[in-house]
């Protein structure tokens, strides 16, 4: 079984990495190819010490990427969470998830946060195996609530929230 750590910002060419070859039979080809839009340095490079990595001697076979709310400071984000389709199934994801809801937990946040695209059933599914709600949103698709253009035009979003107990 993989082992658990913290994320360090020398990670980042590796998981954008494991974005090309992981990622490309769950998300749009055009996502697929360009990881550096969905995982920019930036998140490593600012938010390494709320992100976890899961790794063997050969090499890093799951990884979350999410933070602490500058803003807010109840909420925390998961950002991304990938893992080697090899490995899918197994409980990878969510240790992943756990780890992070327990770290923040104790740094004081109450409530996780997490987006995803109408048309991702496996990560809608997961997200609410880990025990998301769907927060409402102005239309619905396929009998789910969206939030059209959340991130720019014709860019719809599911919204996920999730409580978490104080340590
Ligand atoms: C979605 C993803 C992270 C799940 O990882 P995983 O390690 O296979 O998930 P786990 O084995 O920890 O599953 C945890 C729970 O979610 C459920 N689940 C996971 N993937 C699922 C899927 N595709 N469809 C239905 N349920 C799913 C599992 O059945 C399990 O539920 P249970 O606890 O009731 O048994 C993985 O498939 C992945 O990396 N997908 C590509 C990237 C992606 O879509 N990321 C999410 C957007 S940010």
């Amino acid at each position: 079984m993989p082992m658990m750590r913290r994320a360090r910002v020398s990670d980042h060419r590796t998981l954008v990495e494991c974005v090309q070859r992981w990622c490309g039979d769950s998300r749009t080809p055009a996502e697929a190819c360009e990881p550096s839009v969905l995982l920019p340095r930036v998140f490593l490079r600012f938010f390494a010490s709320t992100s976890l990595v899961a790794e063997d001697s050969t090499g890093v076979k799951a990884f979350l990427v999410g933070f602490h709310s500058a803003d807010h400071d109840e909420d925390a984000y998961i950002h991304f969470v990938g893992v080697d389709p090899a490995l899918r199934g197994r409980g990878l994801a969510c240790g992943l998830y756990t780890a992070f809801f327990e770290r923040a937990a104790e740094a004081g946040r109450r409530e996780v946060r997490a987006v995803t695209t109408p048309d991702d059933a496996g990560a809608i599914a997961f997200h609410q195996a880990m025990g998301f709600s769907l927060e409402p949103g102005d239309d619905e698709a396929d009998g789910l609530p969206v939030h059209r253009d959340y991130d720019g035009p014709g860019q719809d979003r599911v919204c996920f929230r999730k409580r978490i107990e104080a340590q």
